[in-house]
């Protein structure tokens, strides 16, 4: 099985993307509702809450762990690696190399929590790729919450994102990562905001094209993963009508979510 956790729902984009781009690779979710979220918390309780998840995840039998969650990427992505001896993939390695792939002018804004956007890792690893670049990062710490209350178009969360954008709008960006697996919930709204000329980079889907390249060169492990017709599950840690309603959304079925709570 191929574990995917996140502080809340937002990781079930990663898990989408990976279901179309990786058919027949059964996953095991977990969504950290209970504490979601963890891009205001700090680096030590994220790690804290990480290694609780993946322990979770490898009790459940997987053999490869994804981050879904720039947060516990940017933060605790190494202590993971350091712990397990499972592969374990993150969001922002592969949206980095997109964003420098994708970028003419080399502006390159990135949108993220507070905890995501103060590791600096998008901008480091930006500059580590392309050191020409201009890196603008901008913390959204009230997008979160709205995704996760199902509030994907309303007027309040126009409104928010628009102050959010507008720093970004100044800089002549030409590329925007959503360095948070919550925010493609949010990109027809971020879209036109930002400016139809700027191209937004989806971590969620980058990550599954970077699951489907390390399967390809890992053929032993891929063999193992590989179960057609095998189900998928989905743990939380806490449920709520508005997390049922955006995981429906989400998957556009009705998804079973089994309250864990780790
Ligand atoms: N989806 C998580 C991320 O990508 C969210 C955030 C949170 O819990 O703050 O950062």
């Amino acid at each position: 099985m191929i574990g995917i956790f996140d502080s809340g729902v937002g990781g079930m984009t990663v898990a989408r993307a990976v279901e179309q781009l990786c058919p027949g690779f059964p996953l095991v979710y977990f969504g950290d509702i209970a504490r979601t979220p963890y891009g205001s918390k700090s680096p030590e309780t994220i790690i804290r809450y990480s290694l609780r998840n993946a322990d979770f995840l490898l009790a459940q039998g997987c053999e490869l762990i994804i981050i879904a969650c720039n947060s516990a990427s940017s933060t605790a992505a190494d202590t993971l690696r350091g712990q397990y001896r499972v592969p374990v993939l993150d969001v922002i390695e592969p949206a980095t190399a997109r964003a420098v792939q994708v970028s003419k002018n080399g502006r390159i804004g990135v949108i993220g929590t507070r905890a995501t956007v103060k590791s600096g890792v998008y901008e480091k690893r930006i500059l580590a790729m392309a050191p020409e670049s201009r890196v603008f990062s901008q913390p959204c710490p009230l997008l979160v919450p709205l995704v996760e209350e199902g509030w994907l178009n309303r007027r309040e969360t126009k409104m928010i994102l628009r102050k959010y954008l507008h720093p970004l709008r100044t800089r002549q960006i030409d590329t925007l990562v959503l360095g948070c697996t919550h925010y493609p919930l949010l990109s027809p709204l971020i879209g036109p905001r930002i400016g139809r000329r700027v191209s937004m980079i989806d971590s969620s889907i980058e990550v599954a094209r970077s699951l489907n390249d390390y399967l390809s060169r890992h053929p032993d492990l891929r063999a193992r993963l590989y179960r057609p017709g095998a189900e998928s599950r989905f743990f939380v840690s806490d449920s709520t009508e508005a997390v049922q309603k955006l995981a429906h959304t989400i998957f556009g079925r009705a998804i079973t979510l089994e309250k864990n709570d780790v």
